[in-house]
């Protein structure tokens, strides 16, 4: 396990527990607005287990697994010489937990439409043309500082069956595996000023407009490429862990 960061309170190492999930911020499983939410969700009260060691000590990743262009979806799909067609972005933030400490060494894989709202996928129906160059996933892992960094096309808003004219907004999925299997968090991220996200009745499953507004990543001009790439800024954060105790006293107090 991967619990060690460096500069001041995370030099010390992880071994508590995760923190409770915050359900009033997550969206719930039954969201009525969200069809498919209605049948998959659980029509049984939840039963609260503790986490053995297997749930709040692995998995563990190493940056050798991963290939060089794992993180570049421009070219990961493409034939040599040639690139996927699109806006093209670069997508980066930091993974933290609930304490701000950054998570070294998470796994982040993200996956997304084409340029023009459609995967590459056997059940896909949507009729928009498939892009030959463009798979629509990647991986990386964080530094030390938790910061994971890739560069893709700006996907496609979708229609999907829903009501009688859902579209989802320009989004990419994520999943992060941090330090144990409690931190596992699968997520979506939004572009700021699309005016599709507020329309959307996946989005409109979640209850606080600012967890909404945490989904949308910002245009980071600092960081844009000129000639290049528009970047995005999305930072996640993951579960955190109570503080070990030391006879009396939290640790590094
Ligand atoms: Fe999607």
């Amino acid at each position: 396990m991967s619990g060690d960061q460096s500069g001041g309170e995370n030099d010390r190492p992880e071994t508590g527990a995760f923190f409770a999930r915050d359900r009033a911020w997550h969206p719930p499983a039954f969201a009525p607005g969200y069809k498919s939410s209605v049948l998959r969700s659980p029509q049984k009260a939840l039963l609260s287990l503790d986490g053995t060691l297997s749930e709040i000590t692995g998995p563990v990743f190493g940056h050798s697994m991963l290939g060089e262009l794992d993180n570049d979806l421009i070219h990961n799909f493409a034939k040599p010489g040639e690139s996927a067609i699109g806006e093209r972005i670069i997508v980066h933030g930091r993974v933290l937990d609930e304490r701000g400490r950054p998570v070294q060494d998470a796994l982040v894989e993200f996956w997304q439409a084409n340029a023009g709202g459609r995967y590459r996928h056997r059940k896909e129906s949507y009729l928009a043309a498939l892009d030959p160059n463009f798979g629509g996933c990647g991986r990386a892992i964080t530094n030390g500082d938790g910061h994971y960094c890739f560069r893709t096309v700006k996907p496609g808003a979708y229609p999907w069956p829903n009501g009688v004219n859902d579209w989802r907004p320009a989004h990419i999925h994520f999943s992060i595996f941090g330090h144990g299997f409690a931190q596992r968090l699968i997520t979506q991220m939004y572009f700021e000023g699309d005016p599709m996200i507020w329309k959307c009745p996946i989005v409109g499953a979640i209850p606080d407009r600012r967890a909404i507004e945490q989904l949308i990543a910002a245009l980071d001009w600092g960081n844009t490429v000129p000639m290049d790439a528009r970047a995005y800024k999305f930072d996640i954060v993951l579960r955190g862990r109570r503080s070990t105790f030391f006879e009396n006293r939290p640790e590094g107090n």
